[in-house]
């Protein structure tokens, strides 16, 4: 069997005494740091990987990182270091393919993207220099200073940094100065100090780096984690789910009942080391050209589709479980991969409870699980009355290549069933004590606050032009765009100038016309969503998904289709939205929107 290790269940991140001790926060200094980690089975090689950790304790580097537990109205602080050094104070180079043609956060500087190389011929060279990174919370209702912003990212404190380079990104010291102003604590070489209000409500949301033209290949090597919100008026009381929920940060190793799953694909190399592609040859799709438009390697991809399942850090993993309810938190944390989850029981189901930003208004049983990268689904699964000994498997549909939307089988080719069609195994252990959780079907969430009136419509575009299409004759490129008052569709750069410029307090509906022939998940910062609709072009408008009914921050745009998502805008300052296929954001697929005042 591929099931060969207990899956690791991420403890809570430990904090670290303030350096004010008068501050009233939960404080933590994490860094990124490489390690090795035991991914594949015991008896095959370890994997070198970076991941975050708490500097006061060693024990706490793990990919996927430790959960921070954070509870409403009370901010987390957080000191990000980036502590990618060898054990002499020596910058490390990254661990995979960097392809400098990108626009991208260059730290040696010079014209990167498609200003420097219009026509690349010749490749700049594989990028040798210090990792830049730049912590984002995904889902997090930030203040712009503290949201991670893609030239706001830093180099590590190193001692052979070259002369010339950059130590930090364009936006790194205005967002500096906001911050300190606003916190009153200094920010060190090589780090960042970002505070979270967790005015929001009790949800599931991660943290993942976010540095400009390079997020596909730091959280490929491993930066991400859980951050959970507990309590405020849309939580549920302790008890009525399977937990511990309260009591995690004082017993960290105690959730048996309620588990963060985060499954990712990923590939190896023979020697443990992670596989990334540095040219085309592994993509067996469309062979290019692509922007940018070179031949020699590293080149970046469209999309990445890895051959194993990793959940939690381990490949293919197995949990023993009683038969009684579980509360999974599941992430899709792969870079371009759409998940169809489903059991191999066919009598159990998802109740899924919550989506993105918090609970829905009622518990949803599901077959199927739909979930695009960067989506995460709140479930209870029930294996009440399930048979001591018995095996059940977690099971992939979704395909091993871009996805389009449909079912598999009818509209696309299922993954392969014997490699990523298979994500873990459940093993039906005997019941330790009954199990007090409400059962799914009477289960009373919270109501929702819906959203006022939106005041303002927005056009915004999804683009992709290929190589021989009639009015376009350069390589393949997918980008952003909007759709100006004549209705002609303007594709963007992430350098063009702002267009996206929400007035504070506003709310607005933002209608998302993706003209590619493939699904994009779509992620907004600063905001909590409501789905409101989709319309096909020539056809009528349909209501979200049952579980598309709670607060969102990464939406499913279909190709062929108009995604209506409406949002209230109430934190001024500068955000990106995004397609979060991470190889698409690093190309072009990513846009700076300002809240408020352009000048904030
Ligand atoms: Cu999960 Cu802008 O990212
Ligand atoms: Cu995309």
């Amino acid at each position: 069997s591929k099931y060969r290790m207990p899956l690791v269940i991420p403890p809570a991140m430990p904090q670290t005494p303030p350096p004010t001790p008068t501050v009233d926060v939960d404080y933590y200094e994490i860094a990124v740091r490489q390690f090795q980690q035991q991914i594949l089975p015991r008896g095959m090689p370890m994997t070198t990987v970076w991941s975050y950790g708490s500097v006061n304790h060693s024990d706490t580097f793990h990919y996927p990182a430790f959960t921070i537990e954070a509870r409403y109205g009370a901010p987390v602080r957080v000191k990000w270091i980036n502590g990618l050094v060898d054990e002499h104070g020596r910058y490390l180079q990254h661990l995979l393919p960097v392809d400098a043609s990108l626009h991208w956060a260059n730290p040696a500087g010079g014209p990167t993207g498609r200003d420097a190389h219009p026509v690349v011929d010749a490749t700049p060279g594989p990028y040798t220099g210090p990792v830049p990174i730049v912590t984002h919370l995904h889902g997090g209702h930030t203040h712009d200073d503290s949201d991670g912003f893609p030239e706001a990212w830093y180099l590590p404190h190193a001692s052979n940094i070259p002369g010339g380079f950059a130590r930090f990104g364009s936006e790194y010291q205005r967002f500096r100065a906001k911050a300190q102003a606003r916190m009153g604590q200094a920010w060190t070489t090589g780090s960042a100090v970002f505070e979270y209000e967790n005015d929001q409500d009790a949800a599931t949301l991660w943290y993942h780096d976010h540095t400009l033209g390079m997020t596909r290949l730091n959280v490929y090597a491993g930066p991400a984690g859980f951050y959970l919100i507990r309590g405020g008026d849309r939580d549920v009381p302790d008890a009525v789910l399977p937990g511990p929920a309260a009591g995690m940060g004082a017993d960290p190793f105690g959730r048996h009942y309620e588990i963060p799953l985060a499954i990712q694909d990923r590939s190896f190399n023979a020697d443990g080391s992670l596989f990334y592609p540095d040219s085309r040859t592994f993509f067996d799709g469309y062979e290019g050209p692509y922007f940018p438009h070179t031949e020699v390697p590293p080149i970046w991809n469209p999309e990445f589709f890895g051959n194993t399942i990793v959940v939690n850090g381990r490949t293919w993993p197995y949990l023993e479980v009683e038969p009684r309810r579980y509360r999974f938190r599941l992430l899709n944390g792969c870079n371009s991969r759409f998940l169809i989850l489903e059991f191999d029981d066919p009598a159990l189901a998802f109740w899924q409870i919550g989506g993105d930003g918090g609970f829905l208004p009622a518990a949803v049983q599901l077959r199927r699980l739909l979930l695009a990268p960067a989506e995460r689904a709140d479930v209870i699964v029930d294996f009440t009355g399930r048979t001591v000994g018995v095996e059940i498997t977690l099971r992939n549909l979704g395909p091993d290549e871009p996805f389009g939307g449909g079912v598999p089988d009818d509209d696309f080719a299922a993954a392969d069933a014997g490699t990523t069609g298979q994500v873990m195994q459940f093993r039906i252990v005997p019941l330790t004590a009954a199990d007090p959780s409400t059962p799914p079907a009477e289960l009373l969430l919270p109501a929702l606050r819906p959203l006022g009136l939106a005041t303002f419509t927005r056009k915004v575009a999804l683009n992709e032009k290929t190589a021989g299409s009639p009015d376009f004759d350069g390589p393949v490129e997918a980008k952003l765009g909007i759709i100006d008052e004549n209705g002609v569709n303007i594709p963007l750069d992430w350098q063009n100038e702002v267009t996206e410029n929400p007035a504070l307090e506003s709310i607005e509906t933002w209608e998302i016309h993706n003209f590619t022939e493939d699904a994009h998940p779509i992620h907004i910062h600063e905001v909590q969503f409501e789905v409101v609709d989709r319309q096909p072009f020539d056809g009528a408008p349909y209501g979200p998904e049952p579980g598309e009914t709670g607060p969102k921050d990464t939406v499913i745009a279909y190709p062929g289709e108009i995604t209506r998502v409406k949002a209230l805008f109430d934190r001024p300052g500068l955000y990106v939205w995004h397609c979060h296929i991470v190889e698409h954001e690093d190309n072009e697929m990513m846009r700076r929107y300002v809240i408020g005042p352009m000048s904030a």
